[in-house]
This record gives C-alpha cells, sequence and structure tokens, in this order.
C-alpha cells in the first residue's frame, strides 16, 4: 500500500482537510509556494512552487512519492481571466511540471479538477459529458486535465465544486464571506442562478483517502448531496450558524457583472465516486454543521 505522500498546495482551502484526513495513516510532505507562519500538523513541509521547473523535478525525486496528490493552483476565477499569463503557468505548466518530475515511476498522481470546464448549459453533468469550458480558469483546468490523462495510466482526476471548509484561512472561501459579512451585519447580493451541489472540503478529502486505499484509476465527481444555487446555499449558512438571513438578498449573474463568465447550470453527479468508492455524499446543513464546529468550536 502506499506509504509516502506528496501533497502540493497543501497550506491552501482543501489541504488543510486532506492533511487531516490522510495524517493518520501515511507519511505526509506537505507543500506549498511558501511555507505558512501557523502549521497545526504533525508533518513535514518543504517548499514547491511547481511553475519552477527543475526545483520541482528535484524536489519531488528527492520526496520519491507513492503518490503525489496534486491540490496547487490558481484558484481566483476573476484573476484568472486578466492574468491569463499566471493561470497558465499554475495551472497548466504546473501539473505538467509535476508530471514530468514522477513520469516513468509507478507514482499515482492525483489530480483535482472543476466543474467549470463545463460550459453550465445543462448540467448537473457525469464524468462522461463533454467539457466546454466559458472562462480562463476552467480552460487551463481542463488543459491540465488532459496533460494528466496523457500522462501513462498512473492517474486519478477528482471533480469538484463550489469548496468549503473549516480552514478559516482561505480568502476564496464562500462561507467565510457570508459568515463574516452577516456577523458584521453587513447586507450582501448573492447570485440566485447559479446552481450546483457545494462541497464539504473534508468529504473530498475522504474520497481522496479512499482511492489511495483501493489504488483506483480514472475520472471521478465529487460533490455534496444537494443542488441550490448560490443564494439558497448562503440562507442556509445563515440558519445553521444562526445569523440574520434578511440580511441576504437575491440578485443575477448578469446584474453582478464578474470579470469571468460563470456556468450557470452547473453541478456534478456523484452516481460513480459511491457505487466505486462505497462512499455516501452528504448534505448541507450536515456539512455546515462540521464547518461550524470547526470555526466556532
Ligand atoms: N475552491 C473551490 O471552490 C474549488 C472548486 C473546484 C475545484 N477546486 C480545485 O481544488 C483545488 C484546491 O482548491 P482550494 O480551494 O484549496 O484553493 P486554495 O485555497 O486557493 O489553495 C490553492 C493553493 O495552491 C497554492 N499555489 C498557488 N500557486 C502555486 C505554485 N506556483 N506552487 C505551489 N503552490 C501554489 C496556493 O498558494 P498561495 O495562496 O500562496 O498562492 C494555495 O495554497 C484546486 O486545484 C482547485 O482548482 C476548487
Amino acid at each position: 500500500m502506499a506509504r509516502r505522500i506528496l501533497i502540493t498546495g497543501a497550506f491552501g482551502q482543501l489541504g488543510e482537510a486532506v492533511i487531516h484526513e490522510l495524517q493518520p495513516h501515511f507519511e505526509i510532505i506537505a507543500t506549498g509556494k511558501h511555507l505558512p507562519g501557523h502549521f497545526p500538523h504533525n508533518c513535514n513541509t518543504a517548499t514547491l512552487d511547481i511553475t519552477q521547473r527543475t526545483a520541482t523535478r528535484n524536489g519531488v525525486k528527492k520526496i520519491d512519492p507513492d503518490v503525489v496528490v496534486h491540490l496547487a493552483s490558481y484558484t481566483d476565477v476573476d484573476g484568472c481571466e486578466k492574468n491569463r499569463e499566471k493561470a497558465w503557468q499554475v495551472n497548466v505548466v504546473g501539473t505538467e511540471n509535476l508530471i514530468d518530475s514522477v513520469r516513468e515511476t509507478p507514482t499515482n498522481f492525483i489530480y483535482i479538477s472543476s466543474d467549470y470546464i463545463f460550459d453550465g448549459t445543462s448540467g448537473p453533468y457525469d464524468e462522461s459529458a463533454k467539457p466546454s469550458p466559458i472562462n480562463y480558469y476552467g480552460k487551463t483546468k481542463l488543459a491540465a486535465e488532459n496533460a494528466v490523462r496523457g500522462s501513462g495510466d498512473h492517474w486519478v482526476i477528482f471533480r469538484t465544486i463550489v469548496l468549503y471548509g473549516e480552514s478559516s484561512k482561505s480568502d476564496a472561501s464562500f462561507v467565510n464571506w457570508v459568515v463574516s459579512s452577516l456577523q458584521a451585519r453587513k447586507s450582501i447580493t448573492v447570485v440566485d442562478d447559479q446552481w450546483g451541489n457545494p462541497t464539504w472540503t473534508g468529504g473530498i478529502a475522504e474520497a481522496i483517502k479512499m482511492s489511495i486505499v483501493l489504488n483506483i484509476r480514472g475520472i471521478f465527481n465529487y460533490g455534496g448531496s444537494e443542488f441550490l444555487t448560490r443564494f439558497e446555499f448562503a440562507r442556509k449558512i445563515a440558519e445553521v450558524f444562526s445569523l440574520d438571513a434578511t440580511l441576504i438578498s437575491p440578485t443575477t449573474t448578469e446584474a453582478l457583472g464578474q470579470t469571468a463568465p460563470r456556468p450557470l447550470r452547473s453541478g456534478l453527479v456523484t452516481d460513480k465516486v459511491e457505487e466505486i468508492l462505497g462512499l455516501r455524499t452528504y448534505s448541507t446543513g450536515y456539512c455546515l454543521r462540521k464547518v461550524k464546529e470547526g470555526i466556532v468550536g
């Protein structure tokens, strides 16, 4: 069984949950572009900027992992639209650098992709749906998927959607933004026409662990069990955190005018992961209560 796991982008939102889930079972080397000031986990850490080809190759070879869990990404969707060169370098070239570093080794490569590879006209999508990204972030995630798929036989791709977790570190966390805004009694507007199944990081971390234990290969969707709009999700957050939901008003994607176009009718069908990994997916209320225990606890 796999023993040594190298995690890229380990100090981001999903990294926190993945380390928490894997650490009791494996030797973990948590890597990131920079080391964090505060790191609560008892595992090895290293700097690894995946855009640096030679340093990445040398760093990965020195660690000699059984599995790479590749989480590192430029995840600011509007930022990717504006800084296309950076988005390509981190999301595509960075992934290619990692693949090259484990080429011709038995190392298993686990890549985290996104529902943003789809155009959002006919979700929820299963694993066989045809990708057609409508923003630059989605294009880079699809190009990275293709690099992984072309790399040989030792890979798993998990596609996931609207991540949220206990991590208070991620500026990108929608839950943190809703909670802190409502706690400050600030009114917020949230789109009511972007659909999906928001995903608790603890759930996908469990799926990643099971994929390592069962040594599976292929593409798997992982998302929460409920399909709802961002506005409905925000109202659920207010309910679970006992905050004032009347501060949340609905708006449309068109009125919000985000820089990058967004897939509207998205969502990921999770039947395959449930069947093959023997996992269940979790309701939004259950996951938000777990997050509340983590943040407020
Ligand atoms: N968040 C979502 O809703 C969502 C949905 C679907 C799929 N995903 C995918 O899930 C994965 C994890 O996302 P997340 O929510 O944990 O994002 P996150 O909190 O933004 O974490 C990504 C991490 O990657 C690091 N990183 C950026 N550039 C790097 C580089 N050149 N070398 C090494 N590390 C680098 C970031 O470090 P810095 O912060 O220092 O730049 C950050 O720690 C990503 O692949 C993302 O595309 C996320």
